[in-house]
């Protein structure tokens, strides 16, 4: 059987992502064949552009989703140790909810887990249900942002390395009030027992310190720039545009921007106004999460506004289509997500 494929860039300027489109067969038995048989040329253009997205085919199901993840890359996990509430969806056993925070939360660029020692290789995003607004998952290519980004932010960065800090309240001390704690310590690792946790902390290497109110503090203190293991390029590679006390105000500016909502108005200005009061009150190591220099020290907010501009300015941003398959290589290109409104089923697997 020989299967014949339309490719070309969805995004011309960015060359990203590259997409895969069938001229012809559209089953999914035809794609697993066209992936078997071209898997060095699948794997390497993806290294390339950064992303392929597998479009119009016939992936009616997480199952496929999965099975064709698993032939593009075998190696596919299923433990996960991010900051996102996700559920393991049924009938499958790599495949979660991409994310369960409600719809207005930002979910900024990012490489997945890039603080973790073991860090997804490949990512894959399935579309199960297409959002009824919004909710689109960009991408970004995160080695021309390293190129893009001011010299003087960018060598700030690569010299001085960052520190990421989470706190976790103890179980019932956790304020609904607060947007920027998603859960309490209990909740993400799923048992009461320290010892417990302790023991994926050693398993993960991550450091660790419980504070005297019964509230936990993890600890990540890494490189903001790594080299693309294949490409040999330099890649912007770390969470500041996440988790920096700025970082949530400065990209609900650019949202709003985009979509011109009442809703998005609102939460710019609350976010903003949120900050500001959180700044004054709580310290900069104290929040329920941060990222700081590797030192410690504050990285200032037109550093953000400077990162966070370049992101924009090289983000591919499109909406879903029901069975969309996107393949994104993590190790050299982030993803987000976009608010939403309405239905939005998008189901996620990875492997390291
Ligand atoms: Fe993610």
């Amino acid at each position: 059987m020989i299967i014949f494929m339309k490719e070309y860039f969805l995004n011309e300027k960015q060359q990203l992502p590259l997409v895969l489109e069938p001229d012809g067969d559209a089953s999914a038995e035809g794609l697993k064949e066209y992936i078997r048989k071209n898997h060095k040329a699948v794997t390497d253009k993806m290294i390339q552009s950064g992303a392929i997205l597998f479009r119009g085919f016939d992936i009616n199901t997480p199952k496929l989703f999965e099975e064709i993840s698993a032939l593009i890359d075998p190696n596919l996990k299923n433990d996960y140790l991010g900051t996102s509430p996700r559920d393991k969806v049924a009938g499958t056993d790599y495949v979660f909810s991409a994310s369960e925070l409600p719809g207005f939360y930002p979910i900024m660029q990012h490489c997945e887990m890039s603080y973790m020692k073991n860090k997804p290789v490949k990512l894959f995003f399935y579309c199960n249900v297409e959002p009824d607004y919004g909710g689109e998952t960009p991408v970004c290519n995160f080695r021309k942002v390293y190129q893009d980004l001011d010299p003087e932010v960018r060598t700030a960065f690569e010299k001085r390395g960052v520190k990421l800090v989470r706190n976790y309240s103890a179980p019932g001390k956790r304020s609904r009030l607060n947007l920027f704690e998603l859960k309490s310590w209990t909740d993400i690792f799923h048992t009461t027992d320290r010892a417990e946790v302790e023991k994926q902390f050693h398993k993960y290497h991550v450091d660790f310190a419980w504070k005297e109110n019964g509230n936990l503090r993890l600890t990540h203190i890494n490189n903001a720039v790594t080299e693309h293991p294949v490409t040999k390029e330099k890649v912007w590679f770390n969470h500041t545009q996440v988790f920096n006390i700025d970082a949530a105000g400065v990209e609900y500016e650019y949202i709003h921007k985009r979509q011109k909502r009442l809703k998005t108005l609102f939460f710019k200005k609350f976010i903003s106004a949120m900050v500001a009061v959180r700044k004054l009150t709580i310290k900069a190591e104290d929040q329920s999460m941060n990222m700081l220099f590797a030192d410690g020290t504050e990285i200032p907010k037109s550093y953000i506004r400077s990162i966070e501009e370049t992101i924009w300015k090289n983000m591919v941003i499109f909406p879903w289509k029901k069975n969309d398959v996107l393949a994104i290589d993590n190790l050299g290109t982030s993803h987000g997500r976009l608010p939403y409104e309405g239905k939005r089923q998008i189901m996620v697997c990875w492997s390291e």
